[in-house]
């Protein structure tokens, strides 16, 4: 996390992601922000054209600057929205409701 080139390697495959106008992705908060590999994922995918909701869980942090720190890794026609920290432990149905928003 302290090295801003780090990538972590992932698995890829087909996530047909031209079948997609909006794209919701979560992940954990590290020291503010988001894991090294959500950047892994965001370079290994072409995002063009798309907006990414990004959501997360933390011990208590906010997103803080995530949405400016993820941006360095898609292309200027992304766009990506800042979610909500899900910590408290959201039922289906409000989750439904949730997702409405965007
Ligand atoms: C390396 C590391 C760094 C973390 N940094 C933060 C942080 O800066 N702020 C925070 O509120 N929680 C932090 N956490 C706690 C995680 O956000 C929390 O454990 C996670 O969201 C819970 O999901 P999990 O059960 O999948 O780990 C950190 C956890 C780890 C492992």
């Amino acid at each position: 996390m302290n090295n801003p080139k780090s990538r972590p390697e992932i698995i890829t495959g087909d996530l047909s992601i031209e079948n997609y106008d909006t794209i919701y992705l979560g992940f954990p908060i590290w020291w503010g922000t988001a894991p090294k590999v959500v950047h892994t994922f965001l370079e290994k995918y072409d995002f063009s054209g798309k907006k990414i909701v990004i959501f997360a869980t933390s011990g208590s942090s906010g997103l803080g600057n995530t949405v400016n720190t993820l941006k360095q890794s898609v292309s200027k026609t992304t766009t990506i929205v800042e979610g909500d920290v899900l910590n408290s432990n959201p039922s289906v149905e409000e989750l439904k409701q949730w997702v409405k928003k965007f």
